[in-house]
């Protein structure tokens, strides 16, 4: 099993490339799904999670030919032979549960099995079924299965109990193949979600309102493929910017709008960082120690809970006292106990963190537990003194595309081991 080791204290400065955005090309090459000819995909991540999607959409019978190296990819659905997903697909990326809205478009019927809970919560599917049932599917848990059926999908009005990520990415795929109109409300706002809408509409389906509360969906007969770039990843920019932050140096991130992550920019700059937004480039300069500040996670716009851990571990160094509060999972602090073992000081209290920066971190062995936690691992050992090592590190390579590379690139002295 590979490792990260580091050798913490080099300030880090330079510009990286910012890689297709995870969370964005989960659902849009799933989207792929709906498309009765090919599509064809640029600025697809080399990661993990792509390629468990591929997997995924292979098993449902669909043609992939991907070249993750040059990030494209091609996808042919025209012939589907499958509606099922496995539980051991399923099992290793919780996200494929967005397939069922496809299926059930494209098939009239899926069996995908349930996800079960993962490190950071228990993270049930409800808003999920709740919605396709809106649109006229009877669903049924048997065996570990969500199994679902319809006649012909029909569109309708689906308000969700909470602005699910994957509950509006299901739903919004489904009613793009409903008969008639759908109008969904209490929408997820996230940026995924409108990359999402431009793929679906590339493909000639009729929808508008992504990125506000309501979306509108008007059900096409059938889809066509797309030519589709993925957008930037805003959650490994925020990541390197912290990076950046952390070791007191200057960081530019390449490849993303600055606005999809402005609520963690300001939380750099009430800490203490100067930011220049860019049209596409995000530059971070550090003044020297961050200041202790507070932050709640939120759905978008606000804090993003994917840049809670990594912020957190910027906050261990800073300079006074800051409360970290998760609203979203209720199991997003893992990262807390393996960052005590560098030396810092962070007490949880239900929902929150109480971070007290200290000046001083030592570099100790540690252990990664979900993807986002590995980061935050990295950053505390990119500052500690001496050597941390970072193990079960596949959790990282779920979600960073080559971040040892592009550290390595910004001067920090780090380096993978079998
Ligand atoms: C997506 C992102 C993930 C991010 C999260 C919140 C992908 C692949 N993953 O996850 O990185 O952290 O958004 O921004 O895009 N919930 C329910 N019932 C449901 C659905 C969700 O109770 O049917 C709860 C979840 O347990 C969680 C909250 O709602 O507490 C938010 O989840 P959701 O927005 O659905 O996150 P994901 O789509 O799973």
């Amino acid at each position: 099993m590979d490792k990260i080791k580091i050798i913490g204290g080099r300030k880090l400065t330079g510009s990286v490339q910012i890689s297709g955005a995870k969370n964005a090309a989960l659902p849009v090459l799933i989207a792929g799904l709906l498309a009765e000819t090919p599509s064809r995909f640029s600025c697809v991540p080399n990661l993990q999670d792509i390629r468990t999607t591929f997997k995924l959409l292979t098993q449902f019978g669909a043609k992939c030919q991907e070249n993750l190296a040059q990030n494209t990819a091609t996808i042919d659905a025209s012939h589907l032979t499958s509606h099922e997903a496995p539980y051991d697909l399923v099992r290793t990326m919780r996200a494929s549960v967005v397939v069922l809205g496809p299926l059930l478009a494209r098939f009239g019927k899926a069996k995908v099995s349930l996800p079960g809970g993962c490190a950071i919560g228990a993270r049930p599917i409800n808003y999920h079924l709740t919605g396709l049932e809106k649109l006229g599917a009877h669903i049924e848990l048997e065996n570990g299965y969500v199994i679902a059926s319809c006649k012909k999908l029909k569109g309708n009005r689906v308000n969700f109990e909470f602005p699910s990520v994957g509950a509006t990415e299901n739903i919004m795929m489904a009613a793009a193949l409903a008969d008639g109109e759908s109008l969904l409300e209490n929408c997820a706002k996230e940026p995924e979600i409108i990359d999402l809408a431009r793929a679906l509409r590339a493909m000639g389906a009729e929808l508008e309102g992504e990125g506000t509360e309501t979306i509108r969906i008007q059900g096409k007969s059938s889809l066509k493929g797309c030519d589709f770039a993925i957008m930037g990843d805003r959650i490994e920019a925020g990541t390197f910017l912290a990076a950046g932050f952390i070791t007191g140096g200057e960081v530019t991130v390449r490849g993303l709008d600055p606005l999809y992550l402005e609520a963690v920019l300001v939380k750099f700059e009430e800490a203490g960082a100067i930011i220049t937004r860019g049209d596409d480039f995000i530059t971070l300069k550090s003044q020297g120690r961050p200041k202790g500040t507070d932050i709640t996670t939120l759905p978008f716009p606000g804090f993003p809970t994917d840049m809670q851990a990594q912020f957190m571990a910027v906050m261990a160094v800073a300079d006074g006292v800051s409360m970290i509060t998760e609203t979203i999972f209720e199991n997003r602090f893992m990262h807390v106990p393996e960052l005590a073992r560098l030396g810092t000081d962070i007490t949880i209290k239900g929902k929150s963190a109480i971070v007290k920066g200290k000046d001083k971190l030592v570099g100790a062995p540690l252990m990664a537990t979900d993807l986002r936690a590995s980061a935050s691992l990295i950053l505390g050992g990119l500052y500690a003194d001496g050597e941390t090592i970072v193990d079960r590190i596949y959790h990282l390579d779920r979600g960073y595309e080559k971040m040892e590379k592009k550290l390595q690139q910004l001067g920090a002295q780090i380096e993978r081991i079998s």
